[in-house]
């Protein structure tokens, strides 16, 4: 199946589809997406920029907002970029946890059950391992594969009533906008950006057209169910992720961080994120039939600084 960003409109019938988290990096992207390809969105936030209002820390869903919904696309979370206190890991966990439980109650009792597609993180494989993993891999060690084994397990409700649910492990998202990249920018452009630690580490990152490419075809797709690893096919090192973007962006980097300045400055979180070494393989996509239209880095990162251009 061909996901161009110049695709046309879908020639599946246009879907109603709820989105928690549209507001963010990746739900932005999706809903301009799907919209495009003449779907109905509604943006579940907890602020009045959504079309539809939540309070996940109070347990607050109006069931109403699912009816007549197809698809509901759970991206809500708390940023994970930030010193993990124990009330930082509990927030990241529970505003994945408790907010997927009350979408998932919402959707038991409709009496047409909309399928649900959750963000779910890579993290779930651990955070140092050497050998290639895919969706059949075990579960690693870490405070984010213990998130993501929770996030996924709140929807087992749905899984064990037939609901179709599908869980996109999501490696680095690359974005000028958000995210990583948007982070390591400002040092790249100083000049003084360099690689992490040794720069061995595996990084398996996506760009994020890809990724909107990903969601639509789970949305659009009856076939597509389960866990689901949301990466491009060709991970690279740290060192090699640091050559390419200094070459994109024109500038040298020949400064290292040390991994004991990022453990000192980070902790743990630095630990499972900025260090973590993941080869993660795209099985299902690929089984799937899935085209990336940036599977190489070099691609993806020129991609995502013509498109913040444009
Ligand atoms: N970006 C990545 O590299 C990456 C990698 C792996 C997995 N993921 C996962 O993919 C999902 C989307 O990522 P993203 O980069 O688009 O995230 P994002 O930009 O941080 O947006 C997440 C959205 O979640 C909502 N949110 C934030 N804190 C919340 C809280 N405490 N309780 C309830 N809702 C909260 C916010 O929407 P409102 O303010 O409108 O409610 C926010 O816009 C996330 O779950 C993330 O963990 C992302």
């Amino acid at each position: 199946m061909a996901l161009e960003s110049t695709s046309p409109p879908t020639i599946a019938p246009a879907l109603s589809i709820l989105v928690s988290g549209a507001s963010g990096l990746v739900g932005q992207a999706l809903c301009e997406k799907l919209q495009s390809r003449g779907h109905r969105v509604r943006r579940l936030s907890r602020s009045e920029r959504g079309d539809v209002q939540w309070d996940v820390a109070a347990g607050q869903l109006d069931t109403a907002a699912l009816v007549g919904v197809d698809v509901v696309v759970h991206l809500a979370g708390e940023s994970v970029v930030q010193r993990w206190s124990s009330a930082a890991k509990e927030r990241i966990l529970r505003s994945r946890v408790a907010s997927a439980h009350l979408l998932v109650d919402a959707i038991l009792e409709q009496a047409q059950r909309p399928a649900f597609i959750s963000a779910s993180g890579i993290s779930y494989y651990g955070a140092d391992l050497d050998d290639w993993v895919d969706e059949s891999s075990p579960m690693g060690d870490g405070f984010l594969a213990e998130v993501v084994r929770e996030w996924e397990a709140a929807a087992s409700a749905l899984t064990d009533a037939g609901v179709r649910t599908a869980f996109l492990r999501t490696g680095i998202v690359l974005s000028r906008q958000g995210g990583a990249l948007a982070k390591m920018l400002p040092a790249f452009k100083c000049g003084v950006g360099g690689r992490i630690g040794d720069g061995q580490q595996r990084m398996s990152w996506i760009s994020l057209p890809d990724l909107v490419d990903a969601y639509v075809f789970a949305v659009e797709s009856r076939s597509v169910r389960g866990v689901i690893n949301a990466v491009a096919p060709e991970p690279v090192t740290n060192s090699e992720f640091t050559e390419k973007l200094g070459k994109v962006l024109g500038r040298p980097t020949i400064l290292p961080v040390p991994a004991v300045v990022v453990k000192m400055l980070f902790g743990q979180m630095g630990e499972e994120t900025v260090l973590s070494n993941l080869r993660v393989r795209p099985q299902r996509l690929t089984e799937l039939g899935f085209e990336w239209q940036q599977p190489k880095l070099e691609h993806a990162l020129r991609a995502a600084f013509d498109a913040a251009q444009s």
